[in-house]
């Protein structure tokens, strides 16, 4: 109907457990948020200091797994997500897909052994090793 100002909506989420949602709707952000106490608190003391409006809350530095859900909020919230891998499958020998991968890192695996282990990826030619590293350095604030 030819509106200039839709409304536009920005997710982190971690399969069954914790989901982060910003909506931006005629210039005012609401935020949905379903998950765990941990989650709750630290989202509560963001919007205490910085608002409602992820844009403008600080990175979280922890590489727990709420960390990691609202920096990916902020930061697709401020147009910068740039993941690291773009194919739905990572590996291709044994058939991961790439948000398999992506969950089990958010969820707890830092190392390349520990996301084989928890999805089987990486564990046959090895190709796929490499973006794995990708991934989880992304996911816990590493650049480059
Ligand atoms: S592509 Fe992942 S082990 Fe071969
Ligand atoms: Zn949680």
């Amino acid at each position: 109907m030819g509106n200039m100002n839709p409304t536009q909506t920005w997710t982190a989420l971690l399969h069954g457990r914790d989901l982060l949602e910003a909506t931006l709707e005629n210039g005012t952000c609401r935020l949905r948020l379903i998950g765990c106490e941990a989650l709750l608190q630290q989202v509560r003391a963001l919007r205490e200091r910085h608002g409602d409006d992820p844009q403008s809350w600080a990175l979280p530095a922890g590489s727990g797994h709420t960390d990691m859900l609202i920096r990916e909020l902020i930061l697709k919230r401020r147009g910068e997500w740039d993941f690291p891998y773009k194919d739905a499958e990572i590996c291709h020998c044994r058939l991961v897909a790439t948000v398999i991968v992506d969950q089990a890192i958010v969820t707890g695996a830092h190392t390349p052994e520990v996301v084989s282990r928890w999805t089987s990826a990486s564990t046959s030619c090895g190709t796929c090793r490499p973006d794995v590293e990708k991934i989880i350095a992304y996911r816990l604030g590493k650049t480059s």
